[in-house]
């Protein structure tokens, strides 16, 4: 079997909005940088080493709930194509693919990553442990391209890891609504969503003893020197993980060690740094069950299943109309 792939994102278009991003974020009164520039190669490698540290549960827990439910999810689901947004690595995956599988209505599995290098390594690795899948690969940016994503069948999407959180409430509120809209009738969503709980173990997750969330969230500025032929020195930028008991997220920061200057030659632009300034890199909120599932019913989702252990959650949420 064969694999298809679909370019939706190339690297010049990325770069593009990378470079918007730069100048509107490092420009702002408060500097702050999106996310999803973090997953170059080397990043969507260290973010490999995150799942697999002792104080970042979130992976081991949704796996756990995976592990255990899967077959009751691809029940409910009655799914054709299983889509995933994000996909990375495609490891969690698999338990889906298997039960999908064996409801005997499987008809091909089609990751979405911004990461091609992370998308090519999932496809070989998937390739081999599943030799007849069709396999449909994009290479695309889910804010950009919602509705460009193949649907050749009845889909489940699933957005797993929490990543949901990456978005400040507006923002999720609009990239929901845009993802049910681009849901067709009887289509579900799975959605995998760290939930609140006691401080002391959010901190840690985003701030681990070995120090690689730290230069996870550093790779940023190692990006920035590539991509824009800016001249950070990510040793200058010390890693902050802190917990926002209001809006209950997680927010990493780059604190700046010393006041510096750094230039963007790509942009033109000199950024002054004053000592101690900090650069927000991410959000990462923590859900609770009643907020989520207004949230789906405002976005136009119903949610019809809860699992959960208590750490972390999987909920699935059809729509109905449409
Ligand atoms: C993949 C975005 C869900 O927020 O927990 C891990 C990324 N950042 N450690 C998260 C991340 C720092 C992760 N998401």
């Amino acid at each position: 079997m064969t694999d298809t792939w679909q370019v939706l994102l190339d690297s010049s278009t990325l770069r593009g909005h990378l470079v918007e991003d730069a100048r509107i974020g490092l420009t702002a009164a408060e500097k702050w940088l999106p996310p999803k520039y973090f997953y170059d190669d080397l990043g969507s490698d260290l973010f490999d080493q995150i799942t697999r540290l002792p104080e970042y549960y979130p992976t081991r827990a949704e796996q756990g709930l995976l592990d255990k439910y899967a077959d009751e999810i691809a029940a409910v689901a009655g799914a054709e194509m299983l889509l995933e947004l994000g996909s990375g690595s495609s490891e969690k995956t698999r338990v889906l693919l298997d039960a999908l599988d064996r409801t005997g209505h499987l008809v091909g599995y089609s990751p979405v990553d911004v990461s091609a290098g992370a998308l090519r390594a999932a496809v070989a690795g998937l390739r081999a442990d599943y030799p007849t899948l069709p396999v449909h690969a994009t290479i695309a940016d889910f804010d950009v391209h919602l509705d460009e994503l193949p649907a050749p069948g009845s889909r489940m999407i699933a957005f797993l890891g929490s990543t949901l959180g990456n978005y400040p409430p507006e923002q999720r509120a609009v990239f929901l609504s845009g993802l049910a809209q681009s849901m067709h009738a009887g289509e579900t969503l799975l959605l995998g969503l760290d939930l609140v709980k006691e401080p002391a173990r959010l901190v840690a997750a985003y701030d681990d003893a070995a120090g690689v969330t730290a230069e996870f969230n550093r790779n940023v500025l190692r990006v920035l020197n590539r991509e824009l032929n800016a001249d950070f020195d990510p040793d200058r930028f010390a890693h902050v993980a802190r917990w926002d008991p209001e809006q209950e997220w997680i927010q990493m920061r780059l604190r700046a060690t010393e006041q510096m200057q750094v230039q963007l030659a790509d942009l033109g632009l000199t950024v002054t740094f004053a000592r101690g300034e900090e650069i927000r890199t991410e959000i990462s909120a923590k859900f609770r069950r009643d907020r989520i599932a207004a949230e789906l019913r405002e976005a136009g989702l119903t949610c019809e299943h809860w699992w959960t252990d208590d750490d972390y959650a999987l909920t699935l949420a059809r729509r109905l109309d449409g």
